[in-house]
């Protein structure tokens, strides 16, 4: 059995991620509730985090089952980061969040926009969400995002209700369970060197590349009720898909993507 987190632990973490710490036993969504501390006023570094979730959300307002031994969080971001530029805090998380899971032998790839996957098998799910405010100046800047992350880490497959082969935990894959509160510790400090490196995209983008299992690949992407197909060729500086069809080059800014399997248009 693992240790069960707890308040005093995850504060001496001393991460900058996690200054005003929030942990609930049971709580609806992680992310419902660290919107409601956003918009009270919460500072830049509150976590959210729970056992378990009644009501976990994906994207696309998908259910989110989480049951007891995952690790279910939410973190409050601000930033003086231009809100065109927001899409990218997916990318960057995505890209802490697999380099978290390679420091303990687990080879999670990114499947853009938001998965991270171990063998073509899902272990977490991110999903970051930006809320805008206007400036003097009359610019849209970032008031908050809310970084929601979902890792399988101490269950079995089958303790989710999908297919076992579909999704993987950090259990299935190790073989044992993990700390909760080690494995906390890696991929708040991971989360914390990459989300710096938002402003300096290219650095990202490179160590992107090296992780992601996407680029290369044909894909089917759904968008504003039609599908396209082709092969994703690249990102662009703000995190979009760049996908190259039969009919000319697009990029994706946000969809749902699935990985084909080789061959011609
Ligand atoms: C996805 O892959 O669709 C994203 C899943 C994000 C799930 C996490 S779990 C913590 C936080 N609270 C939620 O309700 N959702 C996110």
């Amino acid at each position: 059995m693992s240790k069960e987190l707890t308040k005093t632990d995850i504060e001496a973490c001393g991460s900058p991620l996690a200054r005003v710490v929030e942990l609930h036993d049971a709580v609806g969504s992680t992310q419902e509730r660290a919107r409601e501390l956003a918009r009270s006023g919460t500072p830049h570094g509150t976590l959210v985090i729970s056992r378990t979730q009644l009501g976990g959300r994906g994207r696309r307002g998908r259910r989110w089952v989480s049951p007891p031994g995952g690790l279910w969080m939410s973190l409050v971001l601000r930033s003086e980061l231009a809100v065109d530029l927001a899409p990218r805090i997916t990318q960057v998380a995505a890209l802490g969040v697999a380099k978290a899971l390679w420091e303990i032998d687990v080879r999670a790839l990114i499947k853009w926009p938001n998965d991270l996957l171990v063998d073509g098998r899902k272990i977490c799910g991110i999903l970051a969400e930006s809320s805008a405010k206007r400036t003097r100046q009359k610019e849209h800047e970032l008031d908050f995002a809310i970084l929601g992350i979902g890792l399988n880490a101490n269950f079995d497959p089958h303790d989710l209700e999908v297919p076992d082969h579909e999704v993987a935990t950090l259990r299935s894959e190790l073989g044992r369970d993990v700390d909760l509160l080690e494995l906390l510790k890696i991929v708040l400090s991971s989360l914390d060197v990459e989300l710096k490196r938002v402003g300096d995209f290219d650095a990202v983008l490179d160590d992107w590349r090296a992780l992601n299992c996407t680029l290369g690949q044909r894909v089917r992407v759904q968008r504003f009720g039609e599908t396209l197909e082709g092969v994703a060729a690249d990102l662009t500086q703000d995190g979009a898909l760049i996908l190259k069809t039969r009919d000319g080059v697009v990029e994706i800014l946000e969809g749902e993507i699935e990985h084909l399997r080789p061959g011609g248009f």
